[in-house]
């Protein structure tokens, strides 16, 4: 079996995802903010590629079940109810709410898989019980890729230290079979090791955010493992895989 992972999205044919179980990673903010918002209890996250999208889909919904929310340049979008800071998407806030969602890497990498069995957002907040879902993967012989979303189609060190954990983490029997980038993976988080404030202080979106008043989320965004949900896109929604639902 193989185990792919792509540092851009713009890198992935259909042929690296079709039939495989995919993995979007986009560590700062979206995967950390969707992991957030299910385990919080949100009934459902909805990507949407633009925020005119997200406007005339909020119609659809009683006021008081939806809320719009994402970034454009860090910065919540005007006239939506919520940001793309993980921190803001508390119980209090989010309950039982379909939150619609459009960030500027992360909902569009996710759009653009085609043809996946199964597509899974990871993060570090989640990493465990992603990985749980992995090596289900690796028990039934499907291939896996791990797709980091990267920033404005460029190489994104957070999002390749977290490919790299997962890849270094997966029991690897003779019969997986890496790409390049997935050994290079490996490399970045070996380096790091478990200091993930570190990789964020030498990436660019990490000081981007920290430079405009985000330090908070990234705090949020190192806690390996503080969320054990697993966010999965299925019918053009995420929902976390329950208790009763196996893979
Ligand atoms: C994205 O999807 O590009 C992000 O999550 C950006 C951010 O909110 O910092």
């Amino acid at each position: 079996m193989r185990l792919d992972v792509f540092f851009t999205p713009s890198e992935v044919k259909p042929s690296d995802t079709s039939g495989r179980l995919v993995a979007i990673i986009d560590v700062l903010r979206a995967s950390t903010t969707v992991a957030v918002a299910l385990a919080n209890g949100a009934k459902t996250v909805v990507p949407l590629p633009t925020a005119d999208e997200v406007m005339v889909r909020s119609r659809e919904f009683e006021k008081s079940a939806v809320l719009t929310a994402g970034e454009r340049k860090m910065l919540p979008i005007p006239g939506f109810d919520i940001g793309n800071s993980p921190k803001l998407f508390t119980a209090a806030t989010v309950e039982g709410k379909t939150i619609l969602l459009t960030t500027s890497n992360g909902t569009r990498a996710l759009l653009g898989v085609q043809g996946a069995r199964d597509i899974v957002i990871a993060s570090y907040v989640n990493l465990t019980a992603v990985l749980a879902l992995m090596k289900m993967a690796v028990n039934s012989n499907t291939d896996i890729t791990i797709i980091c979303a990267a920033e404005e189609g460029i190489f994104a060190l957070e999002d390749a230290a977290c490919a790299g954990r997962f890849v270094r983490v997966m029991p690897r029997t003779s019969s997986v079979v890496v790409n390049d980038a997935a050994s290079a993976s490996v490399l970045i988080d070996r380096k790091y090791g478990d200091n993930i404030a570190k990789i964020f202080q030498d990436s660019s979106h990490g000081k981007e955010l920290k430079a405009a008043g985000f330090g908070d989320d990234l705090a949020t965004a190192a806690k390996v493992d503080s969320y054990s949900v697993v966010p999965i896109y299925q019918d053009r929604q995420i929902t976390k895989i329950g208790p009763d639902r196996e893979r």
